[in-house]
């Protein structure tokens, strides 16, 4: 299945929310929860990240990473939905992760472009390889594998559009209504 990334946020309706996975036995649901839980941490890193990466100045790069920034919050919401459909609550130390995503996009900030840009790569790259178990390590429903599905392909989106910003440093040519 392909989707289309350049929809960063998804319309949802209301009734698309709906209890889940409420029959499985012990074991697939604990494999479920943990999932579940580790995605939406990441993805409260992931926002927080870009968040703290942006600059004021109006540029190529600090549109592309505000475009990601919401694109992560509906990762965000994604999870931190499903989790509740599920019966389960997030993670408790999910605010460790809040704090690494601060840390890492000011940080990389401060160390310029180059480091910034490795940093979105880094954290995705990690993010791509979570999606990947989640999806093989548990049972889920056909509508809820979509919506993880889509979000894992918004991850290589990601990745390859900091790979394009760091082969074209002095500002790059828009490929995204190619
Ligand atoms: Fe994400
Ligand atoms: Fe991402």
């Amino acid at each position: 299945m392909t989707y289309d990334i350049t929809i960063i946020r998804p319309e949802m309706k209301a009734d698309a929310v709906r209890p889940r996975g409420r029959d499985l036995d012990e074991t697939k649901r604990k494999a479920l929860k943990k999932g579940l839980r580790a995605l939406h941490s990441l993805e409260i890193m992931a926002t927080k990240i870009y968040k703290c990466q942006i600059t004021s100045e109006p540029s190529e790069l600090n549109t592309a990473l505000t475009a990601a920034m919401c694109n992560e919050m509906t990762h965000m919401q994604d999870f931190q939905t499903k989790l509740y459909e599920y019966g389960f609550k997030p993670d408790k130390f999910r605010v460790r992760y809040w704090a690494a995503g601060y840390v890492f996009g000011l940080g990389s900030r401060m160390l310029g472009r180059e480091r910034m840009l490795k940093t979105g790569i880094w954290v995705e790259t990690k993010a791509v390889h979570h999606y990947g178990e989640l999806l093989n390590g548990a049972e889920w429903d056909a509508e809820t594998r979509v919506f993880i599905e889509k979000d894992w392909a918004d991850e290589y989106g990601h990745i390859a559009r900091w790979k394009e910003f760091l082969e074209h440093p002095g500002g790059m040519v828009d490929t995204r209504s190619a």
